[in-house]
């Protein structure tokens, strides 16, 4: 059985990407929402209803578990699907726990993600629960999400957006930079371009293939295959060459960002 990637578009891409690195003999299918990305701008009930349809079109494929490979859908819509459905589904969590158990300094957090994942009840509980010292700031966007789905990770309009949304932040104050939507990640080059050498990535990556693994394991669900996969458009395969040389244009630039802090 094969284990499923969700998202809303190509920002997926980053945990499959490590998934495929960790988990050699698997087989994977990476679902990207492209008619609907982005969520982070919509209202939290239209996410809810692309998520549920795209777990019913999943759920068609048989696939023993399902990442939620989007922060935004994961803080809408994760809760009610655990209910809904038996198999194992693992969402992502913003790092900002990660963040701040890797700093003994007790430096400033930002935390960079879509406006629905800035409001969200998710981020809100984390930072109850763990930032006792309020060190933890949000800052939403939205616009690199439009820019990753349109392969522009380095003009002058991104650079521009980039520093216009820091320009209140003194990152002297701060040492770690919480990627926390999966289409962050490609920003990795021109964030490190931007931001003083001190200031670290976290995402959550890691730690949710960490948990896809733990959960298959416990259940014995792991595989010995060769590595497959299968890419859907909104529940249409993706067969087209130029379809399939964007996502490995994609996929190329996740390798480039992959060892940068
Ligand atoms: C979006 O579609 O707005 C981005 C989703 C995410 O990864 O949070």
């Amino acid at each position: 059985m094969k284990i499923a990637f969700f998202d809303s578009g190509i920002g997926g891409l980053s945990v499959l990407h490590h998934a495929m690195k960790v988990l050699p003999h698997e087989q994977f299918i990476f679902f990207a929402d492209e008619d609907n990305v982005p969520y982070g701008t919509k209202t939290t009930e239209q996410v809810f209803q692309y998520v549920s349809d795209a777990f019913s079109f999943l759920m068609t494929k048989d696939v023993k578990a399902i990442v939620v490979a989007c922060n935004t859908a994961t803080s809408v819509a994760v809760r009610e699907l655990r209910h809904q459905y038996k198999i194992p589904i693992i969402g992502m969590e913003p790092a900002a726990k990660k963040a701040l158990d890797m700093d003994t300094e007790r430096n400033r957090v930002l935390v960079i993600a879509t406006p629905i994942t800035v409001r969200g009840h998710k981020i809100k509980e984390l930072i109850e629960k763990y930032d006792t010292e309020s060190l933890v700031d949000l800052l939403a966007m939205p616009d690199l999400v439009e820019f990753a789905e349109h392969m522009d990770f380095s003009s002058p309009a991104v650079e521009d957006y980039i520093r216009r949304q820091f320009a209140p932040y003194d990152f002297s104050k701060y040492a770690n930079l919480v990627l926390g939507c999966t289409h962050f990640n490609y920003f990795k080059e021109t964030l490190r371009r931007i931001l003083p050498d001190h200031v670290r990535f976290v995402d959550g990556n890691e730690g949710t293939i960490r948990e896809l693994i733990r959960q298959l394991d416990y259940r014995k669900g792991l595989e010995y295959l060769p590595q497959t996969v299968e890419y859907y458009y909104s529940g249409k395969a993706v067969t087209e060459p130029h379809e399939l040389q964007r996502i490995d244009a994609y996929l190329d630039q996740l390798e480039r960002v992959y060892t940068i802090i």
